[in-house]
């Protein structure tokens, strides 16, 4: 009888599936906060199939913990940082993540963040609120144009892609820098690349980054890179935390190097209320929000599940990260 677990509330959709397949049984940590690392280890022992989020370190102590059972961990994420992915293939382990899904969803956070902080909106809404409109001003809130402005995308994978319709839409050049130089989108759509990081960030006006984490991207956008951009330029990032040295950008805000920037993630996460970043006006902070819309977080709970029901079932998982172990175990 297969054993699942599930590391946190999720929508029901996908533990649902999973508690209709006969026989299986299928455990869940049933609150809105991370399972602590103890519990997690003593709650996966003996599981054919764990179904894990970001905060999950799915790394050789998770896979000791679990046991030679252990035959796929499906993230509830596109990215998987959080997975120790060598060490899932040397054991055999498949793992899976639910791109395509959030595509879309994550892309229109983005882009909000890229509009929201070009025309200064919680700036804005803070001085309604506070009492302070008295008029209509010349001189007030006077932010940077969207339209016909410059589009830096670092990544052009499918968010990425994503982002650069959403900045065609609003008449934007868009400009890319990506290690897979993607001729048929520039083709197609008149896209730019540029041949380095540093290029797109000369040259635009807002700088969106899609790329995954991995030691190289750590820390990309640091003080020098930063100090590249325009003084008018905005920053945004969706992509994790840890690609921008939050210490730099802080430096950078505060010190005019660079215009504002929007943050979906940071680093830490969640980043402390006494972050010396949260003092800035022009720096937009909301908590790891991008894919969170009803249907998006929906389709990411059944995908993940699904990956396991494949999985336990002897078939290939949609959307596997080694799909070298599905094809070793020959699954279809
Ligand atoms: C992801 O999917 O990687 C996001 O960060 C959460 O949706």
């Amino acid at each position: 009888m297969p054993n699942v677990f599930t590391t946190r509330r999720i929508p029901e959709i996908g533990p649902n599936k999973l508690r209709e397949q006969p026989g299986w049984d299928v455990q869940q940590w049933n609150s809105d906060d991370v399972i602590p690392r103890d519990r997690l280890l003593q709650s996966i022992k003996g599981c054919d199939a764990v179904l894990t989020l970001l905060t999950e370190r799915v790394d050789a102590e998770f896979l000791d913990a679990a046991g030679p059972q252990l035959k796929v961990v499906a993230n509830l994420a596109v990215g998987f940082d959080n997975f120790d992915v060598p060490e899932l293939t040397r054991r055999g382990v498949i793992g899976t993540n639910t791109p395509d899904v959030l595509t879309d969803t994550t892309a229109d956070l983005a882009f909000a963040l890229l509009i929201a902080t070009a025309r200064m909106l919680p700036q804005a809404q803070k001085y309604v609120k506070e009492g302070k409109w008295k008029t209509w001003e010349p001189l007030g809130f006077r932010g940077q144009d969207v339209h016909h402005a410059t589009l830096g995308l670092v990544g052009l994978g499918r968010i990425g892609g994503a982002m650069a319709r959403r900045g065609a839409g609003f008449e934007m050049k868009v400009i890319y820098y990506d290690a897979y130089r993607r001729r048929d989108l520039e083709e197609q759509y008149g896209y730019e690349y540029r041949d380095s990081v540093e290029t797109v960030l000369r040259e635009a006006d807002f700088v969106s980054l899609h790329t995954p984490l991995t030691a190289e991207t750590r820390h990309l956008m640091n003080a020098e890179r930063l100090r590249i951009m325009k003084p008018t330029a905005i920053l945004i990032n969706t992509s994790r935390g840890p690609v921008v040295d939050m210490q730099a950008l802080y430096d950078a805000l505060k010190n005019g190097t660079i215009w504002a920037a929007g943050l979906d993630v940071t680093d830490p996460e969640p980043l402390p209320a006494d972050h010396p970043l949260l003092t800035l006006d022009n720096c937009l902070v909301v908590p790891h929000i991008a894919s969170a819309s009803i249907k998006t977080r929906d389709d990411m709970s059944e995908l993940a599940a699904d990956n396991i029901i494949a999985v336990l079932n002897g078939r290939a998982p949609k959307t596997p990260v080694n799909r070298e172990v599905v094809e070793q175990k020959g699954l279809r």
